[in-house]
């Protein structure tokens, strides 16, 4: 029997075959062994109490109780999303929740805060959002506000 016999020839295409189906689950494997080192719990169904965790968080976060957005405190109404968005980054949204003033004076506080602190050019936004708090925080009639109490500060860099 040569060297290449049918039958050798047969055979070796036989091993070929097999070694690359072999090569072929390696290579799986390492994909799913890289992905379970990179991010473990990419593969892993969420387990129930994590999935009511997480929804429970968001309801929480998320609660509008007699108009008022509970977790911020703010008014309900037009616009408290983008002040809600725009205006919790650097303080409490209690600086805004306790102050008062027309559209003059929001404008004002803007312009300060774009001034000295760092607040950005709010482009669009700056129209509905000083709409909003002239309208759910106006002019009170007392003549000063209120004293701020416990008011969480944060680092600016
Ligand atoms: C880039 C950070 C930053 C953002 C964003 C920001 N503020 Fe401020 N703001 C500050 C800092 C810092 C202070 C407090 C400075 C101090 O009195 O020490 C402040 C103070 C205030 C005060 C109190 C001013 C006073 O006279 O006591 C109000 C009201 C206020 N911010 C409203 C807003 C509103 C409304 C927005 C959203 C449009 C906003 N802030 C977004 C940085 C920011």
């Amino acid at each position: 029997m040569s060297e290449y016999s049918p039958e050798n020839i047969k055979y070796a295409k036989g091993v070929v075959k097999y070694f690359n189906r072999l090569l072929a689950l390696i290579g799986v494997l390492i994909i799913f062994i890289i992905i379970q080192l990179v991010n473990p719990g990419l593969l892993k169904p969420q387990s129930k109490g994590e999935l009511t965790q997480l929804t429970e968080e968001v309801d929480a976060e998320n609660l509008i109780e007699n108009g008022i957005h509970v977790s911020s405190g703010l008014i309900v109404d037009e616009g408290y999303e983008l002040v809600l968005n725009t205006c919790s980054g650097c303080h409490s949204l209690k600086l805004v929740t306790q102050n008062k003033g027309n559209k003059a004076d929001w404008k004002e506080v803007i312009v300060w805060m774009q001034e000295t602190q760092k607040l950005w050019d709010l482009g669009s936004t700056e129209g509905p959002i000083i709409a909003y708090l002239a309208k759910n925080y106006g002019q009170s009639k007392k003549g000063r506000r209120m004293n701020l109490e416990n008011i969480e500060w944060y680092e600016l860099e």
